[in-house]
Protein backbone atom coordinates (compact mmCIF):
# COMPACT_ATOMS: atom_id res chain seq x y z
CA UNK A 1 0.00 0.00 0.00
CA UNK A 2 1.38 3.30 -1.09
CA UNK A 3 -0.90 5.68 1.03
CA UNK A 4 -0.39 5.04 4.98
CA UNK A 5 -2.41 6.39 7.97
CA UNK A 6 0.86 7.04 9.60
CA UNK A 7 1.12 10.96 8.76
CA UNK A 8 -1.47 11.86 11.04
CA UNK A 9 -0.03 13.85 14.18
CA UNK A 10 -0.20 12.21 17.78
CA UNK A 11 -1.26 15.70 19.25
CA UNK A 12 -3.07 18.07 17.77
CA UNK A 13 -4.70 21.73 18.61
CA UNK A 14 -7.76 22.15 17.20
CA UNK A 15 -8.94 26.22 17.39
CA UNK A 16 -12.57 27.12 17.49
CA UNK A 17 -13.87 27.80 13.49
CA UNK A 18 -17.19 27.96 11.95
CA UNK A 19 -17.25 24.70 9.13
CA UNK A 20 -18.77 24.95 6.24
CA UNK A 21 -18.37 23.46 2.66
CA UNK A 22 -18.31 20.48 0.50
CA UNK A 23 -16.34 17.38 1.52
CA UNK A 24 -15.79 14.33 0.32
CA UNK A 25 -15.21 11.97 3.27
CA UNK A 26 -12.96 8.81 3.22
CA UNK A 27 -13.55 5.07 2.31
CA UNK A 28 -16.45 3.40 4.31
CA UNK A 29 -14.77 1.33 6.25
CA UNK A 30 -16.91 -1.60 7.28
CA UNK A 31 -17.13 -1.86 3.14
CA UNK A 32 -13.71 -1.81 2.44
CA UNK A 33 -13.02 -4.69 4.69
CA UNK A 34 -15.76 -6.32 2.89
CA UNK A 35 -14.41 -5.73 -0.27
CA UNK A 36 -10.91 -7.15 0.45
CA UNK A 37 -12.76 -9.86 2.55
CA UNK A 38 -15.52 -11.11 -0.26
CA UNK A 39 -13.01 -10.67 -2.82
CA UNK A 40 -10.48 -13.22 -1.17
CA UNK A 41 -13.62 -15.47 -1.40
CA UNK A 42 -13.64 -15.32 -4.93
CA UNK A 43 -11.21 -17.47 -7.34
CA UNK A 44 -9.11 -15.22 -9.25
CA UNK A 45 -8.54 -11.71 -10.09
CA UNK A 46 -11.38 -9.11 -8.46
CA UNK A 47 -10.69 -4.96 -8.96
CA UNK A 48 -11.33 -3.10 -5.82
CA UNK A 49 -12.34 0.56 -5.85
CA UNK A 50 -12.86 3.12 -3.21
CA UNK A 51 -10.44 2.27 0.03
CA UNK A 52 -9.74 4.49 2.57
CA UNK A 53 -6.47 4.30 3.13
CA UNK A 54 -6.63 3.91 6.67
CA UNK A 55 -4.63 2.01 9.21
CA UNK A 56 -7.65 -0.81 9.78
CA UNK A 57 -8.39 -1.17 5.82
CA UNK A 58 -4.06 -1.97 5.65
CA UNK A 59 -4.49 -4.64 8.23
CA UNK A 60 -6.82 -6.59 6.61
CA UNK A 61 -4.56 -6.56 3.38
CA UNK A 62 -1.66 -7.74 5.43
CA UNK A 63 -3.56 -10.19 6.79
CA UNK A 64 -4.57 -11.91 3.61
CA UNK A 65 -1.28 -11.70 2.45
CA UNK A 66 -0.10 -13.67 5.21
CA UNK A 67 -2.62 -16.21 3.89
CA UNK A 68 -1.43 -16.40 0.45
CA UNK A 69 -3.95 -13.91 -0.70
CA UNK A 70 -2.38 -11.40 -3.65
CA UNK A 71 -3.70 -7.82 -3.02
CA UNK A 72 -2.22 -4.71 -4.64
CA UNK A 73 -3.59 -1.38 -3.37
CA UNK A 74 -2.47 1.91 -5.27
CA UNK A 75 -4.15 5.57 -4.20
CA UNK A 76 -5.88 7.00 -6.63
CA UNK A 77 -5.83 10.72 -7.60
CA UNK A 78 -8.58 11.42 -5.04
CA UNK A 79 -6.71 9.54 -1.73
CA UNK A 80 -8.60 6.45 -1.57
CA UNK A 81 -7.28 3.10 -2.45
CA UNK A 82 -8.09 1.16 -5.56
CA UNK A 83 -6.18 -2.26 -6.59
CA UNK A 84 -6.86 -6.56 -6.70
CA UNK A 85 -7.25 -8.70 -4.91
CA UNK A 86 -6.13 -12.33 -6.28
CA UNK A 87 -6.42 -15.79 -5.04
CA UNK A 88 -8.29 -17.29 -2.05
CA UNK A 89 -7.06 -18.44 1.94
CA UNK A 90 -8.22 -22.07 0.87
CA UNK A 91 -6.78 -24.71 2.72
CA UNK A 92 -2.83 -25.78 2.62
CA UNK A 93 -1.02 -28.63 4.36
CA UNK A 94 -0.77 -28.11 7.55
CA UNK A 95 1.91 -25.27 8.07
CA UNK A 96 1.43 -24.43 11.97
CA UNK A 97 -0.28 -21.37 12.60
CA UNK A 98 -0.57 -18.19 10.24
CA UNK A 99 0.13 -14.72 12.79
CA UNK A 100 -2.30 -11.73 12.07
CA UNK A 101 -1.52 -8.60 13.92
CA UNK A 102 -5.09 -6.88 13.52
CA UNK A 103 -3.62 -3.90 14.84
CA UNK A 104 -6.67 -1.37 16.46
CA UNK A 105 -9.46 -2.92 13.69
CA UNK A 106 -12.13 -5.51 15.46
CA UNK A 107 -13.73 -5.69 11.88
CA UNK A 108 -10.55 -7.74 10.44
CA UNK A 109 -10.49 -9.65 13.95
CA UNK A 110 -13.90 -10.59 14.11
CA UNK A 111 -14.49 -11.13 9.99
CA UNK A 112 -11.10 -13.05 9.41
CA UNK A 113 -12.05 -15.06 11.73
CA UNK A 114 -14.91 -16.02 10.11
CA UNK A 115 -13.16 -16.31 6.66
CA UNK A 116 -10.15 -18.77 8.45
CA UNK A 117 -12.61 -20.81 9.65
CA UNK A 118 -14.75 -21.47 6.69
CA UNK A 119 -10.92 -22.04 4.33
CA UNK A 120 -9.69 -24.57 7.22
CA UNK A 121 -6.82 -22.47 7.65
CA UNK A 122 -5.09 -22.23 11.02
CA UNK A 123 -4.74 -18.54 12.43
CA UNK A 124 -3.90 -16.77 15.50
CA UNK A 125 -5.33 -12.94 15.82
CA UNK A 126 -3.97 -10.46 17.78
CA UNK A 127 -4.04 -6.75 17.77
CA UNK A 128 -2.58 -3.88 19.77
CA UNK A 129 -3.66 -2.84 23.32
CA UNK A 130 -7.06 -1.54 22.51
CA UNK A 131 -8.14 -4.79 20.52
CA UNK A 132 -6.89 -7.31 22.99
CA UNK A 133 -9.67 -6.16 26.10
CA UNK A 134 -11.80 -6.31 23.37
CA UNK A 135 -14.64 -9.64 23.98
CA UNK A 136 -14.21 -12.85 21.79
CA UNK A 137 -16.27 -14.88 23.14
CA UNK A 138 -19.33 -13.59 20.84
CA UNK A 139 -17.62 -14.52 17.88
CA UNK A 140 -15.91 -18.19 19.50
CA UNK A 141 -19.99 -19.39 19.97
CA UNK A 142 -21.13 -19.44 16.38
CA UNK A 143 -17.82 -20.92 15.25
CA UNK A 144 -18.10 -23.78 17.87
CA UNK A 145 -21.48 -24.15 16.56
CA UNK A 146 -20.21 -24.76 13.09
CA UNK A 147 -17.68 -26.97 13.73
CA UNK A 148 -14.57 -25.29 14.75
CA UNK A 149 -12.55 -25.36 17.47
CA UNK A 150 -10.86 -21.36 18.82
CA UNK A 151 -8.36 -20.81 21.74
CA UNK A 152 -8.58 -17.28 23.78
CA UNK A 153 -6.85 -15.78 26.44
CA UNK A 154 -9.26 -15.90 29.65
CA UNK A 155 -11.72 -17.49 26.95
CA UNK A 156 -12.97 -14.65 25.96
CA UNK A 157 -9.93 -12.13 24.92
CA UNK A 158 -7.25 -11.97 22.37
CA UNK A 159 -5.34 -13.65 21.26
CA UNK A 160 -8.38 -16.03 19.53
CA UNK A 161 -6.27 -19.26 17.75
CA UNK A 162 -8.56 -20.75 14.76
CA UNK A 163 -7.86 -24.00 14.78
CA UNK A 164 -8.23 -25.91 10.90
CA UNK A 165 -11.31 -28.05 10.59
CA UNK A 166 -14.46 -28.05 8.38
CA UNK A 167 -17.35 -26.10 8.80
CA UNK A 168 -20.83 -27.29 8.96
CA UNK A 169 -24.33 -26.02 8.65
CA UNK A 170 -25.22 -24.05 11.83
CA UNK A 171 -28.29 -22.09 12.90
CA UNK A 172 -27.35 -19.33 15.54
CA UNK A 173 -28.80 -17.36 17.39
CA UNK A 174 -26.56 -14.14 18.21
CA UNK A 175 -27.43 -12.60 22.04
CA UNK A 176 -26.40 -9.26 20.66
CA UNK A 177 -27.26 -7.12 17.36
CA UNK A 178 -23.58 -7.50 15.90
CA UNK A 179 -23.16 -6.89 12.07
CA UNK A 180 -19.60 -8.12 12.85
CA UNK A 181 -20.69 -11.21 13.93
CA UNK A 182 -23.41 -11.65 11.77
CA UNK A 183 -20.90 -11.24 9.17
CA UNK A 184 -18.16 -13.57 10.20
CA UNK A 185 -20.84 -16.49 10.16
CA UNK A 186 -21.86 -15.84 6.36
CA UNK A 187 -18.20 -15.52 5.26
CA UNK A 188 -17.43 -18.72 7.43
CA UNK A 189 -20.47 -20.34 5.55
CA UNK A 190 -19.46 -18.99 2.19
CA UNK A 191 -15.57 -20.50 2.13
CA UNK A 192 -16.92 -23.58 3.56
CA UNK A 193 -19.66 -23.72 0.93
CA UNK A 194 -22.38 -24.50 4.24
CA UNK A 195 -25.63 -23.25 4.60
CA UNK A 196 -26.09 -20.89 7.40
CA UNK A 197 -29.12 -19.02 9.35
CA UNK A 198 -28.50 -16.21 11.57
CA UNK A 199 -31.05 -14.88 14.36
CA UNK A 200 -30.27 -11.18 15.69
CA UNK A 201 -32.11 -9.50 18.45
CA UNK A 202 -32.46 -6.27 15.92
CA UNK A 203 -31.35 -5.51 12.42
CA UNK A 204 -27.39 -4.25 12.06
CA UNK A 205 -25.76 -3.25 8.97
CA UNK A 206 -26.53 -5.71 6.31
CA UNK A 207 -23.42 -4.37 4.04
CA UNK A 208 -22.25 -8.08 3.65
CA UNK A 209 -25.51 -9.66 2.81
CA UNK A 210 -25.94 -6.84 0.00
CA UNK A 211 -22.36 -7.63 -1.23
CA UNK A 212 -22.57 -11.49 -1.50
CA UNK A 213 -25.71 -10.98 -3.21
CA UNK A 214 -23.58 -9.01 -5.28
CA UNK A 215 -21.25 -11.58 -5.82
CA UNK A 216 -24.42 -14.63 -6.88
CA UNK A 217 -25.15 -16.21 -3.70
CA UNK A 218 -28.37 -17.01 -2.25
CA UNK A 219 -28.89 -14.66 0.66
CA UNK A 220 -32.79 -14.12 2.29
CA UNK A 221 -33.34 -11.73 4.93
CA UNK A 222 -35.86 -10.49 7.05
CA UNK A 223 -37.70 -9.86 10.38
CA UNK A 224 -39.59 -12.22 12.75
CA UNK A 225 -42.63 -11.70 14.94
CA UNK A 226 -40.45 -10.25 17.58
CA UNK A 227 -38.89 -7.76 15.29
CA UNK A 228 -35.79 -9.64 15.14
CA UNK A 229 -33.24 -10.17 12.51
CA UNK A 230 -33.26 -13.39 10.51
CA UNK A 231 -30.38 -14.11 7.46
CA UNK A 232 -30.39 -17.48 5.12
CA UNK A 233 -27.43 -18.19 3.71
CA UNK A 234 -27.78 -20.59 0.26
CA UNK A 235 -24.17 -21.86 -0.39
CA UNK A 236 -22.88 -20.79 -3.83
CA UNK A 237 -19.72 -20.10 -5.58
CA UNK A 238 -19.23 -16.20 -5.64
CA UNK A 239 -18.42 -14.62 -8.50
CA UNK A 240 -17.73 -10.76 -9.74
CA UNK A 241 -15.23 -8.72 -11.49
CA UNK A 242 -15.40 -5.73 -9.18
CA UNK A 243 -16.22 -4.36 -5.80
CA UNK A 244 -16.55 -1.24 -5.22
CA UNK A 245 -16.58 1.19 -1.40
CA UNK A 246 -18.68 4.40 -1.01
CA UNK A 247 -17.92 7.19 1.34
CA UNK A 248 -17.82 6.59 4.83
CA UNK A 249 -21.62 8.14 6.64
CA UNK A 250 -19.63 7.12 10.05
CA UNK A 251 -16.24 10.21 9.07
CA UNK A 252 -19.37 12.44 7.65
CA UNK A 253 -21.33 12.41 10.38
CA UNK A 254 -18.69 14.75 12.09
CA UNK A 255 -19.26 17.11 9.79
CA UNK A 256 -22.79 16.73 9.55
CA UNK A 257 -23.09 17.47 13.79
CA UNK A 258 -20.77 20.69 13.13
CA UNK A 259 -23.04 21.94 10.66
CA UNK A 260 -26.17 20.49 12.09
CA UNK A 261 -24.53 22.98 16.13
CA UNK A 262 -23.56 25.89 13.45
CA UNK A 263 -24.46 28.47 11.57
CA UNK A 264 -22.99 26.92 8.17
CA UNK A 265 -24.13 24.15 5.77
CA UNK A 266 -22.17 20.87 4.87
CA UNK A 267 -22.64 19.04 1.95
CA UNK A 268 -20.94 15.51 1.87
CA UNK A 269 -21.58 13.17 -1.54
CA UNK A 270 -21.47 10.06 -2.36
CA UNK A 271 -22.10 8.17 1.21
CA UNK A 272 -23.29 5.13 2.13
CA UNK A 273 -27.25 5.18 2.84
CA UNK A 274 -27.57 1.52 3.73
CA UNK A 275 -30.67 1.84 6.43
CA UNK A 276 -28.06 -0.20 8.99
CA UNK A 277 -25.93 3.46 8.95
CA UNK A 278 -28.23 6.16 8.65
CA UNK A 279 -29.27 6.20 12.11
CA UNK A 280 -27.50 9.36 12.80
CA UNK A 281 -28.94 11.15 10.25
CA UNK A 282 -32.48 10.29 11.69
CA UNK A 283 -31.66 11.42 15.39
CA UNK A 284 -30.03 15.03 13.76
CA UNK A 285 -33.74 15.00 11.49
CA UNK A 286 -35.73 14.22 14.63
CA UNK A 287 -33.57 17.34 16.71
CA UNK A 288 -34.52 19.78 13.86
CA UNK A 289 -31.38 19.79 11.69
CA UNK A 290 -31.51 20.42 8.03
CA UNK A 291 -30.85 17.01 6.83
CA UNK A 292 -31.44 16.64 2.75
CA UNK A 293 -30.23 13.78 1.05
CA UNK A 294 -29.80 13.95 -2.85
CA UNK A 295 -28.44 12.29 -6.36
CA UNK A 296 -29.76 8.80 -5.12
CA UNK A 297 -27.95 6.09 -6.81
CA UNK A 298 -26.78 2.28 -6.59
CA UNK A 299 -23.46 0.58 -6.40
CA UNK A 300 -22.76 -2.83 -5.87
CA UNK A 301 -26.42 -3.45 -4.02
CA UNK A 302 -25.45 -0.30 -1.68
CA UNK A 303 -27.99 2.66 -1.61
CA UNK A 304 -25.32 6.26 -2.02
CA UNK A 305 -26.37 9.30 -2.35
CA UNK A 306 -25.26 13.29 -1.20
CA UNK A 307 -25.74 14.29 2.30
CA UNK A 308 -26.45 17.96 2.82
CA UNK A 309 -26.99 18.90 6.61
CA UNK A 310 -27.78 22.99 7.60
CA UNK A 311 -28.00 24.21 11.28
CA UNK A 312 -31.56 25.34 13.45
CA UNK A 313 -32.85 25.21 16.75
CA UNK A 314 -31.75 21.87 17.93
CA UNK A 315 -34.32 19.88 20.18
CA UNK A 316 -34.21 17.35 22.46
CA UNK A 317 -33.75 13.83 21.31
CA UNK A 318 -34.11 10.43 22.89
CA UNK A 319 -32.38 7.43 21.65
CA UNK A 320 -32.79 3.35 22.28
CA UNK A 321 -33.73 0.67 20.76
CA UNK A 322 -32.95 -0.16 16.82
CA UNK A 323 -31.89 3.16 16.65
CA UNK A 324 -29.19 2.76 18.80
CA UNK A 325 -27.82 -0.09 16.21
CA UNK A 326 -28.48 1.94 13.32
CA UNK A 327 -26.45 5.28 15.12
CA UNK A 328 -23.96 3.44 17.46
CA UNK A 329 -20.84 4.36 16.03
CA UNK A 330 -21.94 8.55 15.90
CA UNK A 331 -23.45 8.33 19.46
CA UNK A 332 -20.37 10.37 20.59
CA UNK A 333 -20.06 12.78 18.56
CA UNK A 334 -24.13 13.25 18.49
CA UNK A 335 -23.75 13.49 21.98
CA UNK A 336 -22.32 16.96 21.23
CA UNK A 337 -25.82 17.91 19.33
CA UNK A 338 -27.20 16.82 22.77
CA UNK A 339 -25.13 19.28 24.72
CA UNK A 340 -25.72 22.25 22.28
CA UNK A 341 -29.15 21.57 21.77
CA UNK A 342 -31.82 23.08 24.07
CA UNK A 343 -33.14 19.70 25.52
CA UNK A 344 -30.39 17.55 25.88
CA UNK A 345 -30.28 13.63 25.13
CA UNK A 346 -30.86 10.53 26.71
CA UNK A 347 -28.86 7.54 25.14
CA UNK A 348 -30.08 4.05 26.46
CA UNK A 349 -29.89 0.13 25.38
CA UNK A 350 -25.91 1.18 24.46
CA UNK A 351 -24.09 -1.48 26.43
CA UNK A 352 -22.05 -2.13 23.20
CA UNK A 353 -20.27 0.79 23.57
CA UNK A 354 -18.26 -0.32 26.45
CA UNK A 355 -16.81 -2.64 24.39
CA UNK A 356 -15.69 -0.82 21.02
CA UNK A 357 -12.23 0.52 20.51
CA UNK A 358 -12.40 2.36 23.85
CA UNK A 359 -15.67 1.57 26.89
CA UNK A 360 -16.97 4.82 24.60
CA UNK A 361 -19.49 5.50 27.65
CA UNK A 362 -16.55 5.81 30.40
CA UNK A 363 -14.20 8.00 28.08
CA UNK A 364 -16.86 10.05 26.19
CA UNK A 365 -17.88 11.42 29.97
CA UNK A 366 -14.30 11.77 30.64
CA UNK A 367 -13.76 14.08 27.13
CA UNK A 368 -16.94 16.05 27.70
CA UNK A 369 -16.10 16.78 31.87
CA UNK A 370 -12.23 18.10 30.42
CA UNK A 371 -14.33 20.34 28.03
CA UNK A 372 -16.75 21.81 30.59
CA UNK A 373 -19.45 20.06 29.63
CA UNK A 374 -21.85 17.55 31.86
CA UNK A 375 -22.60 14.24 31.17
CA UNK A 376 -23.89 11.25 33.26
CA UNK A 377 -22.67 7.95 32.70
CA UNK A 378 -25.15 4.63 32.90
CA UNK A 379 -24.65 1.28 32.24
CA UNK A 380 -26.19 1.57 28.82
CA UNK A 381 -25.61 4.93 27.99
CA UNK A 382 -25.38 8.10 29.18
CA UNK A 383 -27.77 11.58 29.54
CA UNK A 384 -26.40 14.81 28.75
CA UNK A 385 -28.13 18.26 29.55
CA UNK A 386 -28.77 20.89 26.57
CA UNK A 387 -28.24 24.57 26.30
CA UNK A 388 -24.39 23.41 26.95
CA UNK A 389 -21.29 24.71 24.86
CA UNK A 390 -17.45 23.21 25.00
CA UNK A 391 -14.68 24.97 26.36
CA UNK A 392 -11.38 24.91 25.71
CA UNK A 393 -9.17 22.12 27.62
CA UNK A 394 -6.99 18.99 27.32
CA UNK A 395 -8.04 15.54 26.45
CA UNK A 396 -6.86 12.08 25.80
CA UNK A 397 -8.03 10.43 23.03
CA UNK A 398 -7.24 6.61 24.71
CA UNK A 399 -6.46 5.32 21.90
CA UNK A 400 -10.35 5.58 19.87
CA UNK A 401 -10.36 7.52 16.66
CA UNK A 402 -14.20 8.71 17.36
CA UNK A 403 -13.15 10.28 20.65
CA UNK A 404 -10.10 11.95 19.07
CA UNK A 405 -12.60 12.71 16.12
CA UNK A 406 -15.69 14.39 18.05
CA UNK A 407 -13.13 15.75 20.27
CA UNK A 408 -11.68 17.98 17.23
CA UNK A 409 -15.40 18.36 16.62
CA UNK A 410 -15.93 20.00 20.40
CA UNK A 411 -13.23 22.03 19.46
CA UNK A 412 -14.65 23.90 16.33
CA UNK A 413 -18.22 24.33 17.88
CA UNK A 414 -16.73 25.73 21.71
CA UNK A 415 -15.57 28.95 22.80
CA UNK A 416 -11.74 28.25 23.14
CA UNK A 417 -8.77 25.62 21.91
CA UNK A 418 -8.68 22.10 22.77
CA UNK A 419 -5.17 20.13 23.27
CA UNK A 420 -6.08 16.47 22.03
CA UNK A 421 -3.66 13.68 22.79
CA UNK A 422 -3.43 10.56 20.88
CA UNK A 423 -5.17 11.95 18.20
CA UNK A 424 -3.05 9.71 15.77
CA UNK A 425 -5.71 7.16 16.48
CA UNK A 426 -7.47 8.69 13.89
CA UNK A 427 -5.16 6.90 11.05
CA UNK A 428 -7.21 4.04 11.90
CA UNK A 429 -10.20 4.98 9.90
CA UNK A 430 -9.96 8.65 8.45
CA UNK A 431 -6.13 9.94 7.71
CA UNK A 432 -7.89 12.66 6.21
CA UNK A 433 -9.66 13.76 9.00
CA UNK A 434 -7.36 17.32 9.22
CA UNK A 435 -7.31 17.96 5.86
CA UNK A 436 -10.90 17.74 5.74
CA UNK A 437 -11.31 20.12 8.50
CA UNK A 438 -9.10 22.72 7.02
CA UNK A 439 -10.53 22.27 3.84
CA UNK A 440 -14.50 23.26 5.88
CA UNK A 441 -12.63 26.58 7.36
CA UNK A 442 -11.23 24.88 10.42
CA UNK A 443 -8.33 25.24 12.17
CA UNK A 444 -5.67 23.24 14.12
CA UNK A 445 -1.89 22.87 14.58
CA UNK A 446 0.23 20.20 15.34
CA UNK A 447 1.84 19.73 18.83
CA UNK A 448 4.63 16.93 17.53
CA UNK A 449 7.84 17.44 18.55
C1 LIG B 1 -18.99 -2.97 11.95
C2 LIG B 1 -20.07 -3.22 12.77
C3 LIG B 1 -20.30 -2.47 14.00
C4 LIG B 1 -19.49 -1.19 14.09
C5 LIG B 1 -18.07 -1.36 13.63
C6 LIG B 1 -18.01 -1.91 12.22
C7 LIG B 1 -18.86 -3.79 10.74
O1 LIG B 1 -19.98 -3.31 15.06
O2 LIG B 1 -19.51 -0.67 15.40
O3 LIG B 1 -17.41 -0.09 13.63
O4 LIG B 1 -18.14 -3.37 9.81
O5 LIG B 1 -19.50 -4.84 10.67
P1 LIG B 1 -21.03 -4.40 15.61
O6 LIG B 1 -22.22 -4.43 14.69
O7 LIG B 1 -20.33 -5.70 15.59
O8 LIG B 1 -21.39 -3.90 16.97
Amino acid sequence: MSVTAMDVPARVRVHPAPLSGTVAVSGDKSIGHRCLLVGSLIPGRVEVTGLAPSADIAATAAALRLLGVEVALTAAEDGRLFGTVDGTPAEVADVGPVEVDCGNSGTTLRLLAGVAAGSGRHVVLDGDASLRRRPVDRIRAPLAAMGIVTRAREDRLPPLEVLPGRVHEVDWASPVASAQIKSAVLLAAVAGGVPARIVSPLPSRDHTERMLRHVGIDVHSGLGPQGEEIVRLVPGSPRATSLSAPRDPSAAAFWHVAAACGEGTVVTPGLSLNPGRTGALDVLTGMAAGVVVSARTEVGGEPIGTVTVSGGELRASEIGGELVVRSLDELPVLALAGALSSGGMRVRDASELRVKESDRIRVLAETFHALGLQLTEHEDGFHVPGAQRPRGGRVNAHGDHRIAMTAAIAASLGTGPVDIDGFSAVGTSYPGFLADLERLGGAWESLDG
